[in-house]
C-alpha cells in the first residue's frame, strides 16, 4: 500500500509544516473545509479561509459556526489567537504555503458532473502558485480530475506540478454528525502527482490525522472515494430491493437484516430507508458513471442501484396511501406530518434528502402535508412553497392522519408521537420496540 517507499530528503515546505510555520490557505468553508480549517489552526498552523459568501465569511470572523460539527468555542478560540480568520478575497491566497481546496462538486440538472466550483478554485490559486506550494484538492470527483482539469490550469502560472511545486488529491471521509470518528481519527488517504508531492502532502496530512495512507497517484485517491461511496450507495440498493420483496413475501425485513447480522464474518449491516440524501451517497456515483462511459464503459450496478433508491420515496407513499386506505381513509385531503427532513439524523442538512421528495409526492397526490424537524427550522421547496417546522404539540398529532417518520432524529420524544398519532410510518425502524396496530414499519 505504501507507495513511497524511499522518504526524500526534507523540502523547505516540508520543515516548514512540522513546525507549523506554514501558511494554509482553504477554499470553500462548508461542512468540509470549515472543520478542516479550524482543525489546522488548533494545532498551530496560521489559516485563512476563502469563501465566495459574504454572510458565511462574516460568520467565522465573528465566530458562529454555521456547521454542526464546529463549535462556537473552537471557533472563537482560532479566531482569537489570530490563527484563523475568513475573507472573501482570493488575493489572501498569495502567502499561503499549503493551498486546500475544498468546494462543492455536485451535479448538473442532467446528472452530470458539475466541476465549474473546483475550475473556479483552480484558476482563482494560479496567481499563488510558487516554486515549492503545495495544492491539495479534496472535493469528491471522478478520478482523473486532478491530472486532466485542476494541473493544466495551475500550470498556467508557468510552473510544473509535481516538479516546481506539489499537487495531490486526499479525499474527505468525514461523517457529519458522527461522533465516533474525527478528523484525527480517520486515515486520511493521498495520492500525489509524483513521490515528492505525495511525500509533501503526507507531512501536511501527519500533523493532522493518526493514520495517512500514501497511494501511487492522485487517480488512485480519487477512484477510492468514489468507490467507498458507489460501495454504499450499491449496498443500500440491495437491501432496498430486498425490503420490496420482503413486503410482497409478508416479512419484516429489519428482523431478516439483524439476524444476518450475526454472521461474524462476510456480512455487513445495511438499513432500508426512504432514499439516499446528502452531498455525496446519490452524487458522487454519477461522477464515476460519467468517467466511465468515456471509456465506453456502462457502470451498471450504479445505474441499478439508483433506480431502487430513487423508487423508494414512492414506495413510501405507496405504503402510506395503503396504510391509510385500510382505515378507510384517502391519501388525498389526508393531513400527513413528515418527521424529520433532514437526509440524516442529527444534522440539519437536507440537501438531496428523499423526505423533500416524499413531501413533494404526497403534496402533488392531494395530502395536506406539514412537518416536524428539531434541526430545520424551515424549507423552501418549488412546491408546495416555504413552509416552516410545526411545533410538535398533542394538538398537532391528534390532529393529523398519519406521520411518516422520515429521519430518527434523536430529540424526539417518540413514546408521545406512538401515544398521540393515530397512524404512524416509520421508515427507520426507530419505533421496533413497539408493537401497536397503528405503528407500519417499511
Ligand atoms: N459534506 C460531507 O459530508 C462530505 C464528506 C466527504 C466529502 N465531501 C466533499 O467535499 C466537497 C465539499 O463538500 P461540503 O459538504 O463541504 O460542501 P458545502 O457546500 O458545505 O461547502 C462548500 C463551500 O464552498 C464555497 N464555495 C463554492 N465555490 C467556491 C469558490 N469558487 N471559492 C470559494 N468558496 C467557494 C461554498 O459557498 C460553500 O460554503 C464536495 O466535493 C463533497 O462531495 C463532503
Amino acid at each position: 500500500m505504501d507507495a513511497v517507499t524511499t522518504q526524500e530528503p526534507a523540502t523547505g515546505l516540508e520543515s516548514k509544516i512540522r513546525t507549523r510555520a506554514a501558511r494554509v490557505g482553504v477554499i470553500g468553508l462548508g461542512y468540509v473545509g470549515l472543520a478542516l480549517a479550524v482543525e489546522t489552526a488548533e494545532i498551530g498552523f496560521p489559516v485563512v479561509g476563502i469563501e465566495i459568501d459574504e454572510d458565511k465569511a462574516a460568520m467565522v470572523n465573528g465566530c458562529r459556526s454555521y456547521i454542526g460539527d464546529v463549535t462556537d468555542d473552537a471557533l472563537d478560540r482560532v479566531v482569537a489567537a489570530g490563527r484563523f480568520r475568513a475573507t472573501t478575497d482570493y488575493g489572501a491566497l498569495r502567502d499561503a504555503d499549503v493551498i486546500i481546496i475544498c468546494v462543492p462538486t455536485p451535479l448538473t440538472k442532467s446528472k452530470e458532473p458539475d466541476l465549474s466550483h473546483v475550475i473556479a478554485a483552480a484558476q482563482a490559486c494560479v496567481p499563488a502558485i510558487r516554486r515549492d506550494t503545495l495544492v491539495v484538492l479534496e472535493s469528491t470527483t471522478y478520478p482523473g480530475t486532478t491530472v486532466e482539469v485542476v494541473k493544466p490550469i495551475l500550470e498556467t502560472s508557468g510552473l510544473q506540478a509535481g516538479a516546481d511545486f506539489a499537487l495531490a488529491f486526499s479525499p474527505e471521509r468525514i461523517d457529519p454528525g458522527n461522533r465516533r470518528y474525527s478528523l484525527r481519527s480517520i486515515p486520511k488517504v493521498v495520492g500525489g502527482m509524483t513521490p515528492a508531492s505525495t511525500q509533501v502532502a503526507r507531512t501536511f496530512y501527519e500533523q493532522i490525522a493518526n493514520t495517512v495512507v500514501p497511494v501511487s497517484s492522485p487517480t488512485v485517491a480519487e477512484m477510492v472515494k468514489v468507490y467507498e461511496n458507489v460501495f454504499r450507495n450499491v449496498n443500500i440498493a440491495l437491501v432496498n430491493e430486498l425490503t420490496l420483496l420482503c413486503d410482497r413475501m409478508s416479512l419484516d425485513v429489519w428482523e431478516i437484516i439483524e439476524t444476518a447480522a450475526t454472521k461474524p464474518y462476510g456480512f455487513m449491516p445495511f438499513y432500508p430507508g426512504p432514499g439516499v440524501g446528502g452531498h455525496c451517497i446519490p452524487v458522487d456515483p454519477y461522477y464515476l458513471s460519467a468517467k466511465a462511459r468515456e471509456y465506453d464503459f456502462h457502470a451498471r450496478f450504479i445505474e441499478l442501484a439508483a433506480t431502487v433508491n430513487d423508487s423508494m420515496p414512492y414506495y413510501v407513499v405507496s405504503r402510506t396511501t395503503g396504510a391509510l386506505e385500510a382505515r378507510g381513509k384517502t391519501l388525498w385531503g389526508s393531513r400527513v406530518l413528515l418527521l424529520g427532513v433532514a437526509y440524516k439524523r442529527d444534522i440539519p442538512d437536507v440537501r438531496m434528502s428523499p423526505a423533500l421528495k416524499v413531501l413533494g409526492l404526497l403534496h402533488k397526490r392531494g395530502a395536506s402535508v406539514s412537518y416536524h424537524d428539531p434541526h430545520v427550522p424551515e424549507i423552501a421547496l418549488a412546491n408546495p412553497g416555504t413552509i416552516r417546522s410545526q411545533p410538535l404539540t398533542d394538538q398537532v398529532l391528534a390532529d393529523v392522519d398519519c406521520v411518516i417518520l422520515t429521519t430518527d432524529h434523536t430529540a424526539i420524544d417518540y413514546d408521545r408521537i406512538v401515544a398521540r398519532a393515530p397512524l404512524i410510518i416509520d421508515t427507520r425502524n426507530r419505533l421496533h420496540d413497539y408493537r401497536a396496530s397503528h405503528v407500519v414499519r417499511l
